[in-house]
C-alpha cells in the first residue's frame, strides 16, 4: 500500500493526525523528525544549534531516499522543510495540512505545553520571522501537495476522516 505522507508549517498538527490514523487504518506511523533525533542521539534544536540547518536537511534527504526505498502502508508525518526533499513525490501520495499562519499560531499558544513546542522549534523562536517563513512557504506547500486539507476548525478525527475519503477517492 501507498505511504501517506503529511506535510506543512510547524505545529499545524501532522504528528497527531498522523496518530489518529494509525488508529482508524491499518498503516503505521513514523515521524521524519523523530527518525533523525533517533539515528543521530539528540534533538533537532541540538541539530541546529552544533551542526546548522544545512546539516538537519542533508539527513532529511538521506531519510527521503531511505523511506522511498524500504517504507510502504505509512503515514509519515514530516518536519514542516522536508517538502523540499527531491524524492518527496516518490514517497507517496502527499497531503498538505494548512491553516492561517495565526490559527497555528494561537493553536500552539493554546497549548499547556505552549513554551515547550516553541523552544525545541529553531525556526519558530520569533514569530514575524515564523510567519514570513510560513507565507514563503505557502505556494511551495500547494504546488508539491495533492490534497489539501483545511485543518482549521476541526479536530483530528474529523481531518483524519477526510484525508482517508480523499484518498480513497483518487
Ligand atoms: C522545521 C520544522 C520542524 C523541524 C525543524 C525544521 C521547518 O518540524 O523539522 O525544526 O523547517 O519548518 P515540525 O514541523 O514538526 O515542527
Amino acid at each position: 500500500m501507498k505511504n501517506i505522507v503529511l506535510i506543512g508549517f510547524m505545529g499545524v498538527g501532522k504528528g497527531s493526525v498522523a496518530r489518529e490514523m494509525v488508529k482508524r487504518t491499518s498503516m503505521m506511523a513514523l515521524d521524519t523528525d523523530d527518525i533523525i533525533e533517533s539515528v543521530e542521539n539528540r534533538s533537532v534544536k541540538e541539530i541546529f544549534a552544533s551542526e546548522g540547518e544545512e546539516y538537519f536537511r542533508a539527513l532529511e534527504r538521506k531519510t527521503a531516499r531511505w523511506l522511498k526505498k524500504n517504507v510502504d502502508g505509512t503515514v509519515i508525518s514530516t518536519g514542516g522543510g522536508f517538502f523540499k526533499v527531491p524524492a518527496l513525490r516518490k514517497i507517496g501520495t502527499i497531503i498538505l495540512l494548512n491553516a492561517p499562519f495565526d490559527v497555528i499560531y494561537n493553536r500552539i499558544l493554546a497549548h499547556p505545553d505552549a513554551q515547550k513546542k516553541l523552544r525545541k522549534r529553531p525556526l519558530f523562536q520569533d514569530v514575524e520571522k515564523a510567519k514570513a517563513l510560513y507565507n514563503e512557504r505557502l505556494e511551495q506547500y500547494l504546488k508539491v501537495a495533492d490534497i489539501v486539507v483545511d485543518v482549521s476548525d476541526k479536530d483530528v478525527g474529523m481531518i483524519a476522516k477526510e484525508i482517508i475519503k480523499k484518498v480513497k477517492k483518487r
